[in-house]
C-alpha cells in the first residue's frame, strides 16, 4: 500500500518541486521563489511525499489573521487520487493552528479542477479580477473561506 505524508519544505525537495512546477505552471515559480519559502517567517510550505517521492506541494502566507494560499500543484500522474484535497487540508490545519481565522486565494477563471477543489473545501468566489494574470491576461477569481477558525478537516 502506498503511503502519503506531508513534510515542511526542505532544500532536498526543491529539485523535484521545480520539475513538477515547470511541467504544470504556465508562469512557473523560480528556484529562488521556492528557496524563499524555506525560512519564510510568515509562511507555511509543505511537500506531499508518496513512497519517498515528491508528488505535490503547496504554500500559504500568513497575513495578520488571513491564510493566503500562494500555490498548490500535484504531479499530473498523481491527480484525481485525493492528494490535492489532503494537501489543502494539511495547509489549512497548520494555518489554523497558527491562529489564522480566514483564508483566501486567487485562481485562474478557467481552472475548473482547482475551483471545484476549493469549493469542496468551503471557499466561495467573492470577486473577479479582470486580466489579473500577466502571461495571458486571464481573469482571476478571488475566493474566500471566512470561517477557518471553525473549520474542521473532516467536514471539508
Ligand atoms: C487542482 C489540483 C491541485 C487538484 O489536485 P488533485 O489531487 O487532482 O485533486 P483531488 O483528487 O484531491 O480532488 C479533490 C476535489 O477537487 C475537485 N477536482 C479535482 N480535479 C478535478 C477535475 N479534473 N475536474 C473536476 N473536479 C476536480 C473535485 O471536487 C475533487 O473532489 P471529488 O474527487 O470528490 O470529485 C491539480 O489538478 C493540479 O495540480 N492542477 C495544476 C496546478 C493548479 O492548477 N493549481 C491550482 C492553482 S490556483
Amino acid at each position: 500500500m502506498k503511503t502519503l505524508r506531508f513534510e515542511t519544505l526542505q532544500e532536498a525537495h526543491i529539485p523535484s518541486i521545480l520539475n513538477i512546477e515547470n511541467r504544470t505552471n504556465s508562469a512557473p515559480w523560480s528556484e529562488r521563489s521556492f528557496r524563499n519559502e524555506l525560512d519564510h517567517q510568515h509562511g507555511i510550505f509543505v511537500a506531499a511525499i508518496e513512497d519517498g517521492e515528491v508528488i505535490g506541494y503547496g504554500g500559504v502566507w500568513l497575513v495578520i489573521d488571513e491564510a493566503h494560499i500562494t500555490t498548490i500543484s500535484i504531479d499530473e500522474s498523481h491527480r484525481r487520487q485525493g492528494v490535492g484535497e489532503r494537501l489543502m487540508k494539511e495547509l489549512l490545519l497548520r494555518a489554523k493552528e497558527k491562529g489564522m481565522v480566514c483564508s483566501t486565494l486567487e485562481v485562474r477563471a478557467s481552472n475548473d479542477p482547482a475551483v471545484r477543489l476549493y469549493e469542496k473545501l468551503g471557499y466561495k468566489t467573492t470577486a473577479r479580477r479582470k486580466g489579473y494574470y500577466p502571461d495571458n491576461r486571464e481573469d482571476a477569481l478571488v475566493m474566500w473561506m471566512h470561517n477557518l477558525s471553525e473549520w474542521e478537516p473532516r467536514k471539508g
